[in-house]
């Protein structure tokens, strides 16, 4: 598991080029306009969804994207109706349905996983969610929506609002629009559900501006996009901890009725209550038409990786360093035994290439 064959994953979308996602946002304009042209593009192609997680628009999204496509689906969505009930290692899982499909979407709780997947599957593997850690293709989603709906992706100023910690949704679109000039980003959470500082210094490396607050009334007028978000309770140690931040963030017409006339409101959904149903009515709640877009783009992007449109990369970067453990006890390191522990770096910060968490070293 030291060797690895170059190929065109989708794990983290900033492992490739800004001009290969304009391309991908090209091509799904050009499937929104007339869906039907590309009815027969994967004929006789397999696609295998290995949802570990539950999931209803990202699972659903992708299976009908490949059957417009004209391709079919294999795949699962409840592990405990697959050998994983009976102790197989993702390795051997991944392995075996690699060997059966043309392409892998993976969603798993654990972050770094669909890396671990990538390093030993026999087909393309495309990351729908790994844990509170990224999730690119609903960022491809945002970003079609953005392109679609604000006719750019520069220039805009950004609250996300909601768990910021644990939200991968959150974390991916960050570091996807802290790569166009003149965004700013307005951080709305409380201190407990705070940006992860490895987001943090992608928006420090970028030079962009960005604030923390707290109070989302007070920010909401600034704004030219408001991406709300769940409370992530599943990623919470303990009920109590997850009582104390639910209900802190609501948007209510209230509050809306204070946002600019041109503000679009996105969620990646599901919602609980952190949008008043009240507000689907608005001209400004998008987030449903945002769900439709995420069918558009998965289209593009399975046609885009099945043709091999891109430059195959190696799925991991940096050296293997077996004797040291990665810091975060949430990394797929800790439970899956036999990976390789890949960190990039050197000298005294070491950062794991399965999780993106630092790690320093005596
Ligand atoms: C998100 C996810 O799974 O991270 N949902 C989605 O894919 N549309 C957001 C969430 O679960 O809150």
């Amino acid at each position: 598991m030291g060797n690895q064959n170059s190929r065109l994953n989708l794990i983290d979308l900033n492992d490739y080029p800004v001009s290969w996602w304009l391309k991908l946002l090209e091509l799904g304009h050009r499937i929104v306009s007339d869906p039907s042209e590309y009815s027969e593009a994967c004929k006789g192609k397999i696609m295998g969804t290995l949802f570990y997680e539950p999931s209803t628009r990202t699972q659903m999204s992708f299976q009908t994207a490949m059957l417009r496509l004209g391709g079919t689906i294999i795949g699962f969505d409840n592990p405990a109706t697959s050998s994983v009930a009976k102790g197989e290692n993702i390795k051997d899982t991944t392995k075996i349905v690699s060997g059966y499909a043309d392409i892998m979407v993976m969603r798993h709780p654990v972050a770094g996983s669909v890396k671990a997947a990538a390093l030993t599957a026999d087909c393309p593997v495309i990351n729908a969610g790994d844990g509170g850690h990224l999730h690119p293709t609903q960022t491809l989603t945002d970003l079609l929506t953005l392109k679609e709906e604000k006719g750019t992706l520069e220039g805009l100023t950004i609250g996300f609002c909601g768990d910021l910690k644990n939200g991968r949704t959150v974390h991916s679109l960050i570091k996807a629009m802290s790569c166009f000039p003149d965004n700013k980003f307005v951080l709305i959470s409380t201190p407990e559900l705070a940006l992860p500082v490895y987001i943090k210094d992608v928006l420090s490396a970028s030079g962009l501006e960005y604030k923390e607050v707290t109070d989302l009334e007070k920010v909401i007028g600034e704004l030219d996009v408001l991406y709300m978000t769940r409370i992530q309770r599943e990623r919470f140690a303990s009920d109590e901890e997850y009582e104390a931040q639910s209900g802190n963030y609501i948007l209510d017409a209230k509050k809306l009725a204070k946002s600019k006339l041109d503000l679009i409101v996105l969620h990646p959904l599901p919602r609980v209550d952190e949008i008043a149903v009240e507000v689907d009515d608005d001209s400004r709640a998008l987030y449903f038409k945002q769900a439709k877009y995420g069918m558009y783009i998965r289209m593009a992007l399975i046609l885009t990786i099945i043709n091999g449109w891109g430059t195959p990369l190696p799925v991991m970067k940096g050296k293997i360093h077996q004797h040291i453990e990665c810091s975060n006890p949430k990394c797929i390191t800790h439970q899956e035994r036999y990976l390789p522990h890949w960190f990039r770096g050197e000298g005294t910060t070491l950062v794991c290439e399965y999780c993106d968490e630092r790690t320093l070293v005596e």
